[in-house]
């Protein structure tokens, strides 16, 4: 039985991108697009794609490793995976299995959650339960995607707009003086499910010769619906976590939104009243890595040097579902 909640922090964090780069210059040769377009309606430069055979669990493997590393534990040490991700490497078994195969965590149970770009967001939430009632003293929360498994790269409306990558944490328990996890508020909104989908493969539409003839094995998605909804839940999500714990928007050092469009990201932080110098945005050398933006912008912030122990950071997502996600934390390492 679950006494009180022991305060969580982040103890380690790591990520990883695939090298091959596909650059704007690249998808001007395969679809009817240019490097203007893309770079003025979504900010995006370039993203890395796997090779051949690359997998999310090779990808989340390491990040994983590079976060357990900096946690000073071992992978013995975890008791808890969480993965979140899009494009899990098999429908079953989970990619949660498969990356505690592959990190030795002998003594790790876990599952994989389908939050589409909130994968990491909530992820993080999954994990950290586990560490705040005391069921593990280590856990591990991933967002992991290999996005260019499911891109239609004849379809210049979402080719354009996602990479591959993986970001992962160790989540620890902190001691009453140090900065650690404050909340989270998430929400979901099955309506908005047509407007960004794979429509085949799963049990509605099992995979045929029709489904893949009809290239309904890839992303489909209603661009300016989702936009729209991005941009207002963001700013909702974060608001309302913000007024439960009595902090105004200006107390925030640092802004981590997901990372779909630019546009979208300083719509939101405009609309909140922060200002440039506290929102990071990498989704130039990235794309919308999905579950991975989180993580890898946390990581770009910190070898910008923005980001400092005891820092107040809020991390908001908006994604596929729809899922939308907010974690309010001082930052730890
Ligand atoms: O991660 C969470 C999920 N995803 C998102 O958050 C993405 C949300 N949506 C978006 O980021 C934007 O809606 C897009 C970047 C996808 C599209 O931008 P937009 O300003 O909403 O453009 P649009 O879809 O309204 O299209 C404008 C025009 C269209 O041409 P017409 O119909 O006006 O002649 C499109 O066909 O731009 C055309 N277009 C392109 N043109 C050149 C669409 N994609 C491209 C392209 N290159 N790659």
């Amino acid at each position: 039985m679950v006494k009180s909640l022991r305060r969580v922090k982040i103890a380690g964090l790591s990520t990883y991108v695939p090298p091959k780069v596909l650059t704007n210059a690249d998808l001007e040769t395969l679809v009817d697009t240019t490097n203007e377009w893309i770079l003025q309606r979504t900010g995006i430069k370039e993203r890395h794609i796997v090779g051949p055979g690359v997998a999310t669990s090779d990808l989340a493997k390491e990040a994983a490793c590079g976060a357990i590393r900096q946690a000073g534990i071992t992978a013995a040490d975890l008791g808890f995976i969480a993965v979140g991700t899009t494009t899990p490497d098999t429908i079953f078994p989970s990619t949660a299995c498969l990356l505690q195969h592959k990190l030795a965590a002998s003594h790790a149970w876990g599952f994989d959650v389908g939050a589409a770009c909130s994968g990491f967001v909530y992820a993080f939430t999954t994990a950290m339960q586990m560490v705040a009632t005391g069921s593990t003293d280590h856990a591990l929360a991933v967002g992991a995607d290999v996005m260019s498994s499911i891109i239609d790269y004849t379809d210049r409306a979402t080719c354009v707009l996602f990479g591959d990558g993986a970001g992962a944490v160790v989540l620890a328990a902190a001691d009453d003086t140090e900065p650690a996890v404050i909340d989270f508020a998430h929400e979901i909104d099955g309506s908005g499910g047509p407007a960004l989908c794979m429509p085949a493969g799963g049990s509605r539409m099992p995979a045929s010769h029709e489904t893949v003839d009809k290239r309904l094995h890839y992303v489909k998605q209603d661009g300016a619906t989702v936009f729209k909804f991005a941009v207002r839940k963001t700013e909702e999500i974060c608001r309302r976590i913000l007024e439960r714990n009595h902090f105004d928007p200006s107390q925030v050092d640092l802004f981590v939104s997901h990372q779909a469009n630019r546009r979208i990201i300083t719509a939101a932080a405009d609309r909140l009243g922060l200002p440039e110098s506290k929102v990071i945005i990498n989704l130039e050398m990235y794309g919308n890595t999905t579950a991975a933006t989180i993580p890898l912008a946390l990581a770009d912030a910190i070898r910008q040097g923005r980001l400092k122990k005891g820092d107040l950071v809020l991390l908001a997502s908006v994604g596929a579902g729809f899922t939308v996600g907010a974690v309010l934390l001082r930052w730890s390492l």
